[in-house]
């Protein structure tokens, strides 16, 4: 089994070379090819997205992927900025459905910022649609305006078939959950979301053993943070669930946690952790590496048809934290504070 290692920019080098190590523990046959994208790729060949390592991505069998990003890239033209290389990757590869759990681990449960009783036990599913919507729709750009200045614009599109294909990787996955799914979406303003909301409700009736409800996006947003166990399976559009996920990710008392899956019709995907390349505190070890470990979790158990290794390696996360290993981003007093590599090492050990 091929695996793309795309590690990007910032902490994202050092988080990926991490997770290899550990995956490196799991004897299984995993063969490794890197290439740089972001502002590595673009430092390499003049691209966020190089031509080998789009090729790359697309001859492996799964991706696993770091981080994009660096301020020093934000006066370069869009095209050229290192978010083009994920953007791209999840277009070219026909990545549509990504999946964001967040999960509160009894450990953590002091880390979130909201009181232990609303997240303890906590275990959501955004299914994030993540190639339509206002990201991709055209027409857009920045163009004069009548009134003298100029106005920018985009555009939000989505398709039946967009949203039908999302709505039921959605409902398959409440499945093999809680069996409730909540699409999310602006209908009381949005054609888009009007539309949606029709889609994903014909959809559902081939679901009949789950139960779906609708909610507003700011509805949504106070929800989470409200009462977020309510939910099981969210299930919403590409800009919702972006603005969403990171919100949800919180709610686990770190961004640092919380891995990403984003997939294919036919099961390939890319994997990476949902926080970004945090070029504040790249190189100095105290990046956490759960994320893109778990990430890696997902990798095996969705892409490679390893689920028994994917539940030795999440058992070994939860081992390590039930150990009291924490990076900084989750440390509380009373536990051990351990630099990047010592948690992956600690993983290791637990495999
Ligand atoms: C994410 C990120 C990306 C997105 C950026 C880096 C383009 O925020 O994966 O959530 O907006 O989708
Ligand atoms: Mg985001």
């Amino acid at each position: 089994m091929k695996i793309a290692v795309l590690p990007g920019d910032g902490i994202g080098k050092e988080i990926v070379s991490e997770t290899l190590k550990v995956l490196g523990r799991l004897g299984i046959a995993l063969e490794f090819e890197e290439a740089p994208v972001g502002g590595a790729g673009y430092e390499a060949a003049g691209q966020p997205l190089p031509a080998k390592t789009l090729a790359l991505a697309k001859r492996a069998d799964a991706i696993l992927f770091g981080a994009v990003g660096d301020p020093k890239y934000d006066t370069l033209e869009s095209a050229k900025r290192p978010e083009q290389a994920i953007l791209g990757l999840r277009k070219e590869l026909g990545l549509f459905a990504n999946l964001r759990p967040a999960q509160v681990y009894a450990e953590l449960a002091g880390a979130s910022a909201l009181r232990p009783e609303v997240v303890a036990g906590l275990d959501i599913l955004i299914v994030r649609e993540l190639t339509g919507d206002i990201y991709f729709g055209q027409p857009r750009g920045i163009r004069p305006h009548a009134s003298g200045g100029r106005e920018g614009f985009d555009t939000m599109r989505y398709s039946e078939s967009e949203i039908r294909r999302i709505a039921r990787v959605a409902f398959d996955a409440a499945r093999k959950r809680n069996r409730k799914v909540c699409s999310v979406d602006k209908a009381n303003v949005l054609e888009t979301s009007r539309l949606w909301r029709e889609v994903v409700a014909q959809e559902a009736a081939s679901f009949p053993d789950i139960e779906l409800s609708h909610m507003y996006v700011d509805n949504c947003a106070m929800q989470l943070v409200r009462n977020p166990k309510q939910f099981d399976v969210i299930v919403t559009g590409n800009m919702f669930g972006d603005i969403l996920s990171d919100e949800a990710s919180m709610l686990t008392g770190s961004i640092g946690m919380l891995p990403s899956a984003s997939l294919d019709a036919n099961h390939k995907g890319l994997y990476e952790p949902i926080h970004g390349s945090a070029p504040d505190i790249a190189g100095k070890g105290i990046a956490n590496p759960l994320a893109t470990i778990l990430s890696a979790a997902l990798m095996l158990r969705h892409s490679l048809g390893q689920p028994a290794a994917a539940d030795r390696l999440e058992a070994a996360v939860k081992g390590a934290l039930r150990d009291g290993y924490r990076t900084a981003d989750i440390y509380t007093a009373g536990t051990r504070k351990v630099s990047t590599a010592d948690m992956a090492l600690a993983v290791a050990e637990r495999l």
